[in-house]
C-alpha cells in the first residue's frame, strides 16, 4: 500500500489526477489535500467521494506545521503537487497571493517532503506539476523543449518558475527524489470559468460579450485534461527522477480561431443558426504582459515513456462542450457569489 498526497485535488486538473488514481490503484491510500479556495470544488469529485481508497484533508500548503504532521500521520510515500494559483489575470491584479501560495506552499511541502524522508529516500517521489509559462514567449517558429531557458513573464509564471527552481534545489542540495512536467494549456470539464474555454461557453449559452484580449492573435497550444492526468499518471511511475518532461499534444490555436470553434461547436449544439453567436465577440484592451505565442515540444515523453494524447482537437472540444451544457448547475454553483464581484472588476 501505497500513501500517495495530491495538493490541489479539488481544483480542475487536480480532480481528473485524483479521479484517475482512485479508480486505477486501489490499493493506493490517495490522500487530496486542498485548502478550498474559489477555484476548489469537491463537487468535482463526488462520484469518488466514498472509495474506501480516498480522503480529503482540508489544509493550506503554507501551513508548514500541519503538513509536517500530515507528512508523519499519513506516512506519505509520493506527492503530486498541484495546489496552486493558476489564473494570470488574477495574478496581475494580486501577485503576493501568488508568490505565497506558489512558492512559499512549495517550499513548505519540500521541507516537509525532505525531513519525513530523509532517513531513507527510496521509492519516494515529489512530482512537481508546472506549466509551460515558466518558458516564456514564442514568436512565430519554433517550441519549448526541456532545455528551454526560463524567462517567465506574468506573476503568475515568474511564480510558477520559482517554486520549479526550488524542486530542483532540494533535488540538487538534499537529493530529494523529484521529477518536474511543464504541460500547455488544458481543457475539459470541472475548469473554473475564469479560463478562456468555460467563460466563453458559459457566456454564449447566456448571450453575453465575448471579452477577447487585444486581436485575438495570440496563440495557446490546447491538451485534453484527461490526457494531462494520464500523463503525470506515466510519469510519476516511469519518469527518470530528477528529470523534466514537457507535456503537450502539437495543437495550436490562434485565440481568435479557437473562439470561433468554441461558437460553432455551441450554437451548433443549442440548435442556433451557423455563427449566430459571433456577434458576442467584443475585441477588449489587452492584457498586460500578454505572452504571443506558446508552443510544447512533447517529443522525449512520448520517445522515453511512450505517452501520446489520446483524442484529436475537434473530439475533445465538443465533448468539453457538451459538458457544460448537460452540467449548468454545476456552473450556477460556482459563478454564484464571489464569481459576480470577480467579473464586474475584471470585464466592466
Ligand atoms: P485550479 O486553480 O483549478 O486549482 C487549484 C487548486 O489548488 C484548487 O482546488 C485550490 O483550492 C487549491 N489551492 C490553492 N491554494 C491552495 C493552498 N494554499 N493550499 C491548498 N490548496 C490550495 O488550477 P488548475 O488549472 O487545476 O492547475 C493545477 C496545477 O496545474 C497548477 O499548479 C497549475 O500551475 C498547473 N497547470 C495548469 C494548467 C492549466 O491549463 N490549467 C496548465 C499547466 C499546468
Ligand atoms: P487563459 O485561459 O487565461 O490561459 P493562459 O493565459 O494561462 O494561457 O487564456 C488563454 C488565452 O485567451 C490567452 O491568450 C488570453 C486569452 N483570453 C481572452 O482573450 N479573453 C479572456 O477573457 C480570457 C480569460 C483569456
Amino acid at each position: 500500500m501505497k500513501n500517495i498526497l495530491i495538493t490541489g485535488g479539488a481544483g480542475f486538473i487536480g480532480s481528473h489526477v485524483v479521479r484517475l488514481f482512485v479508480n486505477n490503484y486501489p490499493d493506493y491510500n490517495i490522500i487530496n489535500l486542498d485548502s478550498l479556495t474559489y477555484a476548489g470544488n469537491l463537487e468535482n469529485l463526488k462520484d469518488i467521494k466514498d472509495k474506501s481508497n480516498y480522503t480529503f484533508v482540508k489544509a493550506d500548503i503554507c501551513d508548514y506545521e500541519e503538513m509536517e504532521r500530515l507528512f508523519m500521520g499519513f506516512d506519505i510515500d509520493g506527492v503530486i503537487h498541484l495546489a496552486a494559483e493558476s489564473h494570470v489575470d488574477r495574478s496581475i491584479k494580486d501577485p503576493f497571493s501568488f508568490a505565497k501560495t506558489n512558492v512559499m506552499g512549495t517550499l513548505s511541502l519540500l521541507q516537509a517532503a525532505k525531513n519525513k524522508w530523509r532517513d531513507n529516500y527510496n521509492d519516494k517521489m515529489f512530482y512537481h506539476v508546472s506549466t509551460d509559462e515558466v518558458y516564456g514567449s514564442l514568436g512565430d517558429e519554433g517550441f519549448f523543449t526541456e532545455e528551454t531557458s526560463y524567462d517567465p513573464h506574468s506573476p503568475y509564471s515568474a511564480s510558477k518558475a520559482s517554486s520549479d527552481h526550488f524542486v530542483r534545489a532540494f533535488h540538487d542540495t538534499y537529493g530529494l527524489p523529484m521529477v518536474i512536467s511543464n504541460c500547455s494549456n488544458n481543457y475539459g470539464s470541472y475548469q473554473f470559468p475564469e479560463k478562456l474555454i468555460p467563460l466563453f461557453i458559459n457566456n454564449i449559452c447566456h448571450n453575453k460579450p465575448l471579452p477577447v484580449y487585444g486581436k485575438g492573435e495570440n496563440i495557446r497550444d490546447w491538451l485534453f485534461v484527461n490526457d494531462h492526468a494520464r500523463a503525470i499518471d506515466v510519469i510519476f511511475h516511469k519518469g527518470k527522477l530528477g528529470d523534466t518532461y514537457n507535456i503537450g499534444g502539437f495543437n495550436e490555436w490562434k485565440n481568435i480561431d479557437l473562439i470561433k470553434v468554441i461558437i460553432k461547436t455551441v450554437d451548433s449544439l443549442l440548435g442556433r443558426k451557423k455563427g449566430e453567436s459571433e456577434k458576442l465577440i467584443t475585441y477588449v484592451t489587452d492584457r498586460a504582459g500578454h505572452d504571443f505565442r506558446y508552443a510544447i515540444d512533447s517529443t522525449k515523453l512520448k520517445n522515453e515513456l511512450g505517452w501520446e494524447p489520446s483524442l484529436q482537437f475537434e473530439e475533445g472540444i465538443e465533448k468539453t462542450v457538451k459538458w457544460y451544457l448537460e452540467n449548468q448547475p454545476w456552473i450556477d454553483n460556482v459563478t454564484s457569489g464571489d464569481y459576480q464581484k470577480y467579473y464586474k472588476e475584471m470585464y466592466s
